[in-house]
C-alpha cells in the first residue's frame, strides 16, 4: 500500500511546507499555498529510473556511444530554426502562451504537416472534444490519416495509448488538464503538473517519442505551475503576440539543443498560421518616412538580423516629474541615454517627457539599439527627421562613445536588402569585412560625431 502524505505547496514557486502558511516563504506571495495529498509510489518518482528498476552505472564519457540523432524537420522552417534545426527525437518541448493566442492551432498544423510526411502523430486534447479539434482541423485543412486525435486527461490512459499506437510525436494540449490517477490533488496543481511531466519525460526518454506540451500562462506571463516545469523539459518556447495584431511571435527561452533568442513570426489567418519569411518588411511596412522621432535599427534576433523602427516623442512636460515611458525596450536604458545626451551634448531634457516605442510590438534587449534610440530622442527633441535611408547601429557608452557591436556585416547586409542607403555604425566596427555594394557605411566614434552625421 502506498504511503499517503499531506503537504502544502506554493502554486507559484513550488515551495513545500508541512503546514499551511498565509505567505509563501519561497517567493513572498500571499495566499498561494495549496494542500496537496501526495502518494509516494515508486513508479512516479525519479524520472530516469530504468524500466526494471535497476540503477544504471556511471561510465567514462569517452566510452559513451552516440548515434547522431537526425533531427526531424517540420514543414515550418521558422519553427525548425527556433528549435535549433528541427525536433530532436525523445525531447520534451513546452509551449506557453496567453489564452487564445493560437497554441492549439500551431501544434495542430505542425502535427498535420508531420503526418503528411508519413510520421505518426498523436494529438491529445484535454481541453477540447475530438469533434472540436476536427472542426479546427477542417478549417486549416488537415487530411492525413496518420494524425490521431484523442480527447483524454487521464495519464494512465494516455500512457497506454502511446504504448499501443507508438507515435513518433505526441502533443499534450494542455499539461494543466492532465491528471495522474495516483495523485488526488486537482488537475493543474503543482504536484499533478510535476508528476505528469515527469511521467511524460520518462516516456519521451525511453521510447524516443518527441512530446510537445502546451502550458498555460499566468497573468504575470509565466507558465502556470512551478518553475520546476521549465527545468524539467528540454525546450521552452513562448508564443506571444498583441491582441490587436494578426501576427504572433514564437520565441525560445530555453533550449538544450540550440540557441535561445531565436524567434519566428507567424501570421494568424483564417486557414491557420502562416510563416512570415521577411519580418523586416513587416515591421517597416507602416513607417512614415521623414517624420521626426523615427529611426531604424538592424537588431539581431538570435542568428537573424531584423530591421525595426524605433519611435520617440519628446515633449515639454507639464508635471514636476517628467514622464519617461518605454514600450518594447528597457526603460532604464532610455533614462541612461537621456542622461548621456544631457551631460555630453548639453541638451536640456530634464523638463521633457519622453515616450519611446519599438514599433510593431517586438521586444528588443540588445545594446546595439542604443544609437538608434538616442537618435530618435534627438530627432524628436529637435523636431528634425533623420534621412529616410539611414539605419543606425551601435552601443552607447556612458562617456558618449559609440561601442562595437557583434555581427555587423549581417546587419548592414539586411539594411542593404531593404533598400537603406546609409548605415551609421561604430568606427571600431569598420574594416575587416566586405561592405555590401549600394550602401554607404559611415563609422562614428562618439555621440557628437553621430549627431553631426545624422543631422547635416
Ligand atoms: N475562423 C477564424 N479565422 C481567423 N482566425 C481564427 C478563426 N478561428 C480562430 N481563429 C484564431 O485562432 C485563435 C484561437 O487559437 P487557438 O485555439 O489555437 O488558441 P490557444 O492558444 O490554443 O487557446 P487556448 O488557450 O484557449 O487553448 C483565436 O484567438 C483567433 O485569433
Ligand atoms: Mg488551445
Amino acid at each position: 500500500m502506498a504511503k499517503k502524505k499531506t503537504k502544502f505547496m506554493c502554486r507559484d514557486c513550488g515551495y513545500e511546507s508541512p503546514k499551511w502558511m498565509g505567505r509563501c516563504p519561497g517567493c513572498g506571495e500571499w495566499n498561494t499555498m495549496d494542500e496537496e495529498v501526495e502518494i509516494v509510489s515508486k513508479n512516479t518518482r525519479g524520472a530516469f529510473r530504468t524500466e526494471a528498476g535497476v540503477a544504471s552505472k556511471a561510465s567514462p564519457i569517452t566510452s559513451v556511444e552516440t548515434q547522431e540523432e537526425p533531427r526531424v524537420e517540420t514543414a515550418f522552417g521558422e519553427l525548425n530554426r527556433v528549435l535549433g534545426g528541427g525536433v530532436v527525437p525523445g525531447s520534451l518541448i513546452l509551449i506557453g502562451g496567453d489564452p487564445g493566442i493560437g497554441k492549439s492551432t500551431l501544434l495542430l498544423q505542425v502535427s498535420s504537416l508531420l503526418a503528411e510526411k508519413g510520421r505518426r502523430v498523436l494529438y491529445i486534447s484535454g481541453e477540447e472534444s475530438v469533434r472540436q479539434t476536427k472542426l479546427r482541423a477542417e478549417r486549416i485543412g488537415v487530411t492525413s490519416p496518420e494524425l490521431y486525435i484523442y480527447s483524454e486527461t487521464d495519464m494512465a490512459h494516455i500512457r497506454q495509448s502511446i504504448d499501443e499506437l507508438k507515435p513518433e510525436f505526441v502533443i499534450v494540449d494542455s499539461i494543466q488538464t492532465v491528471h495522474h490517477p495516483d495523485i488526488t490533488s486537482a488537475p493543474g496543481s503543482v504536484s499533478q503538473v510535476r508528476e505528469c511531466t515527469a511521467e511524460l519525460m520518462r516516456i519521451a526518454k525511453t521510447t524516443g517519442t518527441a512530446i510537445f506540451l502546451v502550458g498555460h500562462v499566468t497573468k504575470e506571463g509565466q507558465i502556470a505551475g512551478p518553475r520546476l516545469l521549465e527545468h524539467m523539459v528540454d525546450t521552452v518556447l513562448y508564443f506571444e503576440g498583441e491582441r490587436h495584431h494578426t501576427y504572433r511571435i514564437l520565441r525560445s527561452v530555453k533550449n538544450r539543443f540550440g540557441s535561445t533568442n531565436e524567434m519566428a513570426i507567424f501570421e494568424m489567418l483564417q486557414s491557420g498560421l502562416k510563416e512570415v519569411l521577411n519580418p523586416s518588411e513587416l515591421f517597416l511596412q507602416e513607417r512614415s518616412q521623414g517624420s521626426a522621432g523615427s529611426t531604424v535599427v538592424a537588431s539581431m534576433e538570435g542568428t537573424r538580423p531584423i530591421l525595426v523602427e524605433i519611435q520617440a516623442l519628446v515633449t515639454q512636460s507639464s508635471f514636476n516629474y517628467p514622464k519617461r515611458m518605454a514600450t518594447g525596450l528597457d526603460q532604464n536604458r532610455v533614462s541612461l541615454l537621456m542622461a548621456v545626451l544631457e551631460k555630453r551634448m548639453n541638451m536640456l531634457l530634464q523638463t521633457s517627457d519622453a515616450y519611446i516605442k519599438v514599433a510593431g510590438g517586438v521586444k528588443l534587449d540588445e545594446p546595439a539599439i542604443d544609437l538608434a534610440v538616442l537618435m530618435s530622442i534627438v530627432s524628436s527633441y529637435r523636431d528634425a527627421a533623420v534621412g529616410a535611408g539611414d539605419v543606425f547601429i551601435g552601443e552607447v557608452g556612458l562617456t558618449g562613445e559609440i561601442r562595437r557591436v557583434s555581427r555587423i556585416e549581417q546587419r548592414v547586409q539586411e539594411a542593404k536588402k531593404l533598400g537603406f542607403r546609409r548605415a551609421i555604425i561604430p568606427s571600431s566596427n569598420m574594416g575587416g569585412w566586405d561592405y555590401p555594394e549600394g550602401i554607404t557605411v559611415v563609422g562614428v566614434e562618439t555621440v557628437a560625431d553621430a549627431l553631426k552625421e545624422a543631422f547635416k
